[in-house]
């Protein structure tokens, strides 16, 4: 691969975290889902987090944007501590920093692509136009459809395009491939890779899927609720490269 894949990183830290656990109070018993995560993410980066089920991975990312709070340590998304906000700052920061993309796709079945992009742009700060969104995905030609008449993958993408149309500076991604087969699978991997490098988007891919990890700048491996390693990609694969 060429150098321009690999990151041209500011250093900037997007997310910090120290210390962070989460437990669940199931009844009686208690599920130690996070226990003591210290991560750092960088502006620009790549990353994918990669872990068995039940290894913690949504807990993470759920943390990270801001839909759940660890249940004792310290997470920031730069200045804000994401951990002690409150929660007008955290649908703020949900609202204007993040955006989301799951494994299901969550599109309004009543919605054209493009007006379910507009749904978010009409009450974003400082969104790039629907139309532009859709053409960075590759769905120009699919504006005026339904979800109902596009593919899996045209509607994993039409959610990509949704989340990156607030311009977001990070992206998260839980499993965005996991209900696809390889070869819609890589396209998507493709969309997510031309958002990080023309848009600059901090993008965290978590999946159980071994095989993406050799397109990220890094790798974070999360076992039973802890990093148990961290590994830098040099050489990183296109989606195309990947060995499924
Ligand atoms: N709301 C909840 N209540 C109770 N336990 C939970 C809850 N959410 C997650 N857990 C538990 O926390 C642990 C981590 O779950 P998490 O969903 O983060 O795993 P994951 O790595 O995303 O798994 P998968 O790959 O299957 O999605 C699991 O043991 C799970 O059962
Ligand atoms: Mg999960």
């Amino acid at each position: 691969m060429t150098n321009e894949n690999t990151l041209k990183s500011s250093g900037e830290k997007v997310f910090l975290t120290k210390g962070i656990t989460r437990t669940y109070q199931m009844g009686e018993v208690q599920v130690h889902a996070l226990r003591g995560i210290d991560l750092e993410l960088y502006a620009g980066e790549f990353s994918v987090i990669l872990g068995l089920s039940g290894s913690g991975k949504s807990t993470l990312l759920n943390i990270l944007g801001g839909l759940d709070i660890p249940t004792t340590g310290q997470v920031f998304y730069k200045e804000l501590e994401l951990s002690h906000a409150t929660e007008e700052q955290l649908t703020n920061y949900r609202r204007h920093h993040v955006g989301f993309v799951f494994q299901f796709y969550n599109l309004i079945p009543s919605l054209t692509a493009l007006e379910n992009i507009s749904v978010v742009t009409e009450i974003a700060d400082d969104p790039m136009k629907p139309e532009y969104a859709l053409e960075l995905v590759g769905l120009t030609d699919r504006m005026n459809h339904f979800p109902a008449q596009l593919s899996g993958g045209q509607q994993q993408r039409v959610a990509i395009a949704r989340a990156i149309a607030k311009n977001p500076a990070v992206l998260l991604c839980d499993e965005p491939t996991g209900a696809l087969d390889i070869e819609t699978g890589v396209t998507v991997l493709e969309t997510l890779n031309r958002v990080n490098q023309e848009l600059g988007t901090t993008i965290s891919v978590i999946t159980h899927n071994a095989s993406i990890s050799d397109m990220a700048h890094r790798v974070i491996y999360l076992n039973d609720g802890q990093i148990s390693s961290i590994k830098q990609n040099d050489i990183r694969k296109t989606p195309h490269e990947l060995s499924w």
